[in-house]
């Protein structure tokens, strides 16, 4: 496994850069709105195949109809799919009512856990959306890694390496826990600002490296 050292003061600076335009530049979306578990869950298990744009409505309605995990467990498994409509891909509707069937199991008490090892171990959780509900909804210092995390930070810090590969992949996770800063507070706004990067800025068909808060930083700018 090839080591990846990346100098502290660079880091530093891609993370404060980074933050500073965030809280500039964020949208404003009802799931920052919010740090209930199950409202990150499943805004981030819509989000996962589908726009944003698309998923703003579709968040709401469905947390009108379902506003609790007890409720999607209690619930027939087609008014959950019916809710779902219009997003596709049902595999992650039916997975959401076999975890919150999982947890209630589990008795009245039961949460969705704060620590990605055991959100990795519910049905349909991979490790990006365990990351994510980590950081997202208890502020842990947990990375994450998607697609659109995956391009800035090749793109950033280690453009020979590509992110489809079982070993590039694991690169990035490690550059992602690398750069992430040491609260789990400012996590999360690292974690949502190179999410938002991906999608405002550095895109997959577009560069906009002018508009880029870290080019000073990046290896691969472009300006
Ligand atoms: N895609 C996945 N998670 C997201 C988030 N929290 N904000 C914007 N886009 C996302």
């Amino acid at each position: 496994m090839k080591p990846i050292t990346i100098a502290p003061a660079r880091r530093l600076a891609f993370g404060r850069k980074l933050r500073a335009w965030y809280r500039a530049n964020a949208r404003d979306l009802p799931w920052r709105r919010t740090r209930d578990p199950y409202h990150i869950l499943v805004s981030e298990l819509m989000l996962q195949q589908t726009q944003v744009s698309r998923v703003v409505p579709k968040y709401s309605d469905f947390l009108a109809r379902f506003p609790t995990l007890e409720s999607v467990a209690r619930s027939r498994p087609a008014r959950v799919m019916e809710a779902w409509s219009g997003l596709g891909y049902y595999a992650r509707a039916r997975n959401l009512q076999r975890l919150a069937r999982t947890l209630a199991r589990q008795g009245a008490s039961a949460a969705l856990p704060s620590e990605p090892a055991e959100l990795r171990a519910l049905p349909g959780i991979g490790a990006y959306t365990a990351g994510a509900v980590a950081s997202f909804a208890y502020e842990r210092r947990a990375p994450l890694v998607d697609t659109n995390v995956a391009r800035v930070l090749t793109r950033v810090f280690a453009p020979h390496i590509d992110p489809r590969t079982h070993s590039g992949h694991q690169a990035v996770w490690r550059i992602a826990g690398a750069v992430l800063p040491r609260t789990g507070r400012t996590a999360y706004t690292h974690n949502q600002a190179l999410m938002e990067l991906g999608a405002l800025v550095c895109t997959a068909r577009v560069r906009r490296c002018r508009a880029c808060p870290v080019r000073t930083v990046c290896a691969s700018r472009e300006c």
